[in-house]
């Protein structure tokens, strides 16, 4: 019978054959590889492994555990010639994760964190258990894949022209300037870059991923030029006209501009419609590295700081960051699919295609593709786009309230006059001392402490911990621990 599918009449499945009606072939053995029998048991024990770790995050933890001597061991044993089968497998694989740091728990602040979203885990589970290849046709998937990209780009608010599915903001971002690369030079795929003299521009806090991407591509990282930042930490769009004005003069080829929309060290967006006016007057291509904040570009208290977005040539965007699915999902939107086909395509003799169909992998760069978008595809669909704009806007609504408390406390203070999205850089100052010094002993405190998981920076030579709240999970008393835990270690620190 057809199922409901929320306002959707699904028809029936394909026919299957059951497990009852499994057949085995005379003359072999089961293979030890295969489940059989075994697998109603396997399947209900990593089920139960999963709920577990689900139900450990719904709570911050009382303390971080140290890597155990029996883990020690267990990872120090040779490779195993006969196994202990799945649910012992599964069992040390549970206990590994519980020694391991989770980003998942509501009190990991570290870095760029992601929530493991547990809708998007179960698709996740699905898509690999179907093991489709999104480098080729793939029937359905592949239609699916697409609206997935066509939502993300309704969602952050770009106009629809193509784009891809890629491993990270890294993959993304080098995916982006392979292609304005491709338009800069367009016979450099096959003449290389000898007889060209390209140069690229992205601020002193851009990624370092872009710089691995400009030296992976050949570009050389010498060629990208560091353009100075404001006070709030954002690119001086009329220091960038005048750095490629004078490169233009010079006779060098400028192949892309790289605004950030959420700086991973302070949260900073660039501002993007007057670094548009830039890439549109001196027609240099524009790629937008949102890959941590681009998301917030769907809030009303956020959105406003990422005007200009529509312009861009290319928009990068990391689902795992602050969409919450797990690891590894991230988005590459373009205006013009084109732009990657001419980057990418090689004709294959064993992947022909049929008139008016490309293979996905003529617009990526990676070949074997799991179906990575299932997991956001499906938590979109399972909880709407409200929901996600509304768990950002929660986000963003706590580094404000952390940002007041810095401002507030007697012992602390932020290292910017306001956030721009969820990072808030701040630091703990002692009655006498190093403060400097302090803040990078308090972060690794802090660490091993485990209550609480922050990371350091230094920001033009002042050290700090950077709080980053990107997790769902993450609530007021989440926000607030920070101070209570760095306080009391703080002061354990000067005392000792
Ligand atoms: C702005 C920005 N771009 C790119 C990246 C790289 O993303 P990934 O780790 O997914 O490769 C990061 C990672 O934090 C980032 O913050």
């Amino acid at each position: 019978m057809p199922r409901l599918d929320g306002a959707v009449q699904l028809p029936p499945r394909c026919p299957r054959p059951s497990d009852a009606g499994m057949t085995h072939h005379e003359g072999f053995s089961e293979l030890a590889v295969q489940l059989q029998e075994q697998r109603t048991e396997a399947l209900h024990h990593g089920l139960d492994l999963v709920g577990q770790a689900w139900r450990s995050f719904d709570q911050p933890r009382p303390a971080q555990p140290p890597i155990s001597e029996h883990t020690l061991q267990i990872a120090d044993a040779p490779l195993p010639s006969t196994g202990v089968g799945v649910p012992a497998a599964l069992d040390v694989a549970a206990h590994i994760l519980d020694e391991s740091l989770a980003h998942a728990r509501p009190r990991y602040f570290g870095y760029i964190g992601s929530s493991g979203l547990e809708s998007a885990v179960l698709a996740d589970a699905l898509a690999t258990s179907h093991d489709t290849n999104l480098a080729a046709e793939s029937a359905a998937a592949y239609v699916v894949e697409q609206q997935a990209l066509r939502w993300m780009a309704e969602f952050v608010g770009y106009p629809w022209g193509g784009g891809t599915f890629t491993s990270g903001g890294m993959q993304s971002n080098l995916t982006a300037l392979m292609a304005a690369r491709t338009r800069a030079f367009p016979s450099s795929r096959v003449d290389g870059l000898a007889a060209t003299s390209p140069v690229l521009y992205a601020s002193s806090d851009a990624h370092s991923s872009i710089e691995r991407a400009v030296e992976v591509l050949g570009l050389g990282s010498g060629n990208l030029r560091r353009v100075p930042i404001d006070g709030n930490r954002r690119m001086d769009p009329s220091a960038l006209r005048e750095l490629v004005r004078a490169d233009l003069d010079a006779g060098l080829v400028p192949v892309a501009v790289v605004a950030t929309a959420g700086t991973t060290i302070t949260g900073a967006v660039d501002p993007l419609d007057a670094i548009a006016d830039v890439c549109e007057e001196l027609g240099v291509w524009m790629h937008v590295d949102g890959a941590y904040g681009l998301p917030a570009s769907s809030t009303s208290t956020a959105g406003p700081l990422f005007a200009g977005l529509p312009r861009a040539d290319s928009a990068s965007v990391d689902a795992h960051k602050w969409m919450f699915v797990p690891k590894a999902c991230s988005v590459l939107l373009v205006r013009d699919q084109e732009n990657l086909t001419r980057a990418f395509r090689h004709d294959a003799s064993y992947m022909v295609e049929e008139e008016g169909f490309r293979h996905p992998v003529d617009g990526t760069l990676e070949y074997s593709r799991p179906f990575r978008s299932l997991k956001l595809w499906t938590a979109l669909r399972a909880h709407g786009a409200d929901a996600f704009r509304d768990a950002i806007e929660r986000n963003l609504l706590l580094a404000r309230h952390l940002h007041a408390l810095a401002v507030e406390h007697p012992r602390f203070e932020p290292l910017l006059p306001s956030a721009d999205l969820s990072i808030v850089p701040l630091r703990r100052i002692p009655s006498s001392g190093d403060v400097d010094a302090h803040n990078m002993a308090l972060a690794r405190e802090m660490q091993v402490d485990g209550r609480v998981y922050v990371t350091s920076a230094v920001i033009d030579g002042t050290a700090c911990l950077r709080p980053c709240i990107v997790n769902y999970r993450t609530r007021t008393e989440d926000v607030e621990s920070i101070f209570a835990v760095a306080d009391e270690l703080g002061t354990r620190l000067e005392t000792a």
